[in-house]
């Protein structure tokens, strides 16, 4: 198959990166996503960074061989952190792009310089996250916050019934309590005026964080800059689907193929909610170790 038609791949811990899923196909409409979830693995966020760099490892050959993909976008801080430069080691030639906590973006946009990133424990416990921090000593104060156990909460909304308030309230008690222990949000000097979302899970609780933060606070999440580095890469490579060399018109916006190594109806249920996609969509997927 030509490489502009080959599939771009996507994965993550369960369905968060559906989050930047969803800015890829605004961003990139001709092209055809595969989208991993490893759900009978999630979350990554509170387990080992070995544990997870392995799975990212098995799913990245997963789909790469089973799949033929031309470009991998790892849409889980955690996973990026755990593996994201041993998958490069091992596909030099693949476009390969990761996600990271927006702290640049974050101080561009901050006025009283303080600004909240909450995130796995995994990632922001990460020596590449370490550097990230000591990169922009001095332009601003961070307040890193740990959010055990929110990931899994989103997961939970999904894998059961929508429609129960219960799901929504535990996710909005969980942000509660740990925005509470980070200091005061607002736009006055010395109150925390951004908050970075560096878990691509918690663009799904962004209703419930803006609920509770109030409408003055800047929520930054990864989405859109993932979605153009990936055209920057496909476009350096030649392999935009747009960029087909004969000059024939792109081909006509494609569903993406959603797989999961967990239950499908939870994906099922993500796709529609989130992403309006048909259940056909989805299939389950066997990634071996
Ligand atoms: N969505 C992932 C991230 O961005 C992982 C969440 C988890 O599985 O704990 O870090």
């Amino acid at each position: 198959m030509p490489i502009v038609q080959q599939p771009i791949g996507v994965f993550d811990s369960g369905i968060g990166g559906l989050s930047v899923l969803q800015a890829l196909r605004a961003e990139l409409p001709h092209e055809h996503f595969v989208y991993l979830a490893d759900t009978a693995h999630a979350p990554y966020g509170e387990r080992s960074a070995e544990f997870v760099a392995e799975r990212s490892y098995a799913i990245a050959a997963h789909l790469v061989a089973q799949h033929g993909i031309k470009a991998l976008v790892v849409a889980c801080n955690t996973a990026t952190a755990a593996a994201i430069h041993e998958i490069r080691a091992r596909y030099p030639q693949l476009p390969l792009v990761g996600v990271e906590p927006a702290l640049k973006p974050a101080v561009a946009l901050s006025r009283t310089g303080r600004i909240g990133v909450i995130g796995t424990r995994g990632t922001l416990n990460s020596a590449k996250f370490g550097k990230l921090l000591i990169s922009l000593q001095g332009q601003a104060q961070f307040i890193v916050q740990p959010c055990d156990g929110l990931a899994h909460a989103i997961e939970r909304s999904t894998a059961l019934d929508l429609s129960r308030p219960e799901f929504a309230t535990e996710i909005r008690a969980i942000c509660a309590g740990y925005t509470s222990i980070m200091g005061r949000f607002g736009i006055q000097s010395g109150e925390i005026d951004t908050l970075v979302l560096g878990c691509t899970h918690y663009v799904f609780a962004q209703n419930e964080l803006r609920d509770l933060l109030g409408p003055d606070i800047r929520l930054i999440a990864t989405g859109e800059p993932v979605a153009r580095q990936t055209r920057r890469l496909l476009h350096t490579a030649a392999a935009l689907t747009a960029n087909q060399p004969d000059g024939t018109a792109a081909s006509a916006e494609r569903l993406p193929l959603l797989l999961t190594t967990g239950l499908l109806t939870p994906l099922q249920t993500a796709a529609a909610r989130w992403l309006q996609l048909p259940q056909e969509c989805c299939s389950t997927a066997l990634v071996a170790a």
